[in-house]
C-alpha cells in the first residue's frame, strides 16, 4: 500500500469546513485504489496571527518540506489588516517552498452556469500554468522621496531565463501528458514589453521548437486573451503566462467556469512540496452555516492527488465531480444556493466514487 503524508492547513472562515468535506472525498477514493494518506493538521492562519502574532514562521516552513503535499482551507480573516496573512502565509509558502508553478484548470462541468452566453462544457475546459515564483511579485523595485511630491515607485517585472524555462517546460510537458488539442498558447504582452515579453516569446518558440515538435504553439497579448476566454474559449487547450498576468486572467477563468465555489489551484513545485487550494478565499460570513461549496475543495484534493502521480484515484473524483453536477441535484454553486448543505455535497460527492 501507497502512502503519503499530507500536511492540513485548514486556515480561516469556511476553510475548515470545506477541508472536511474534501478529505472524506480523498479518503474514499484513496480506500478504493488502495492508499493511504496520514495527515497532520497546522493551525496557521487569521486566529493563531491574532493570538501570537505569527503568519507563517521558518520553522514550520522546515516542518512542511518533511511532507509530501499540502492541503490548504483559506487564508483570510476579516480582523487582519489585508496583505498580512496573504504575503505571511500564502506568499511565504510558494517562495519558500519553491512552488514556482499556479496550476488552474478552468473547466464548466455539467449544469455549472457559466455567464459566458450559448457556451457549455464542450467549449470550456482549459488549463492556465502560470508563473507562480517570479516576475513582479518577487518584489524588486523600490521607492525614492516617500511622500514628497516627487515620490517615484517601481516595481519590476523581472525574469530570467532559467525561471521561464522551468515553467515552460513544466507547460511543454503539461500539455503533452493532457494530450487534448496539443496547443500551448504563450499569454503576454510583448507588444509593449518590449524585454521580458519578448524573453518569454523567444524560450516558448525555442524550447517548442526543438523539445516538443508535436506540440501547436500559439500567442496571445494578454488583454486579447481576455476577449478569447470569453468570446471562443474553446479555441484554449493549455495557457502559458507570467505570474501577474497568471493572477488576472484566472479570476476570469474561475468566473468562466462557474465561479469560485468550483474553482481549484495548485502551487506547485514539480521537484518538491507542493500546495492545493479551493482559490475561492475565506468566505468569513459564511462560516460555521454548513452552506459553502466544497467542490473546489474537492478539485484541489484531485489535483493534489494527480501530481502525487496518483492517476487513477484522481480520476475517480473527477468522475464522481461529473456525475454529481450531471445528476442536476446541486442546483446552484454558490454559498447557500446549493439545496443542499456542505456536508451533504461532501456525502453525496463521496457516494459517487
Ligand atoms: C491568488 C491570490 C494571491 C495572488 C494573493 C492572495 C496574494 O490572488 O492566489 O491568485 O495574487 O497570487
Ligand atoms: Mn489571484
Amino acid at each position: 500500500m501507497k502512502s503519503y503524508n499530507i500536511a492540513v492547513m485548514p486556515g480561516d472562515g469556511t476553510g475548515p469546513e470545506v477541508c472536511k468535506e474534501g478529505i472524506k472525498v480523498l479518503d474514499t477514493a484513496c480506500a478504493k485504489f488502495d492508499i493511504k494518506l496520514n495527515y497532520q493538521e497546522f493551525d496557521f492562519g487569521g486566529d493563531r496571527y491574532i493570538r501570537t502574532g505569527e503568519t507563517l514562521p521558518d520553522s514550520a516552513i522546515e516542518e512542511l518540506r518533511k511532507f509530501d503535499s499540502i492541503y490548504l482551507g483559506a487564508i483570510g480573516h476579516p480582523d487582519v489588516k489585508p496583505g498580512i496573512l496573504e504575503v505571511g502565509i500564502l506568499l511565504k509558502a510558494r517562495f519558500a517552498l519553491d512552488q514556482y508553478i499556479n496550476l488552474r484548470p478552468v473547466k464548466l462541468y455539467p449544469n455549472v452556469y457559466t455567464p459566458v452566453k450559448d457556451k457549455g462544457p464542450e467549449d470550456i475546459d482549459f488549463v492556465v500554468v502560470r508563473e507562480n515564483s517570479g516576475g513582479i511579485y518577487t518584489g524588486m523595485g523600490g521607492v525614492v522621496g516617500y511622500g514628497t511630491e516627487d515620490e517615484m515607485a517601481t516595481q519590476i517585472m523581472a525574469y530570467n531565463r532559467k525561471t521561464i524555462e522551468r515553467c515552460m517546460r513544466y507547460a511543454y510537458e503539461y500539455t503533452q501528458k493532457r494530450n487534448k488539442k496539443k496547443l500551448l498558447t504563450l499569454v503576454h504582452k510583448c507588444n509593449v514589453m518590449t524585454h521580458v515579453g519578448d524573453l518569454w516569446v523567444r524560450v516558448h518558440e525555442e524550447m517548442g521548437n526543438s523539445d516538443y515538435q508535436d506540440i501547436k504553439q500559439d500567442y496571445n497579448h494578454v488583454d486579447a486573451c481576455t476577449m478569447w476566454m470569453v468570446k471562443s474559449p474553446e479555441f484554449y487547450d493549455v495557457i502559458v503566462t507570467a505570474n501577474m498576468f497568471g493572477d488576472i486572467i484566472t479570476d476570469l477563468g474561475a468566473m468562466v467556469q462557474g465561479g469560485m465555489g468550483i474553482a481549484a489551484g495548485g502551487n506547485i513545485n514539480p521537484e518538491g512540496v507542493s500546495m492545493f487550494e479551493p482559490i475561492g478565499g475565506s468566505a468569513p460570513k459564511y462560516t460555521g452555516q454548513n452552506c459553502i461549496n466544497p467542490l473546489a475543495a474537492i478539485g484541489a484534493a484531485q489535483m493534489m492527488l494527480e501530481t502525487l502521480g496518483e492517476d487513477d484515484a484522481a480520476k475517480a473524483i473527477d468522475g464522481a465531480v461529473y456525475d454529481a453536477l450531471a445528476s442536476g441535484k446541486i442546483k446552484d454553486m454558490g454559498a447557500g444556493k446549493m439545496g443542499m448543505t456542505t456536508t451533504e455535497v461532501g456525502d453525496f460527492v463521496a457516494s459517487l466514487i
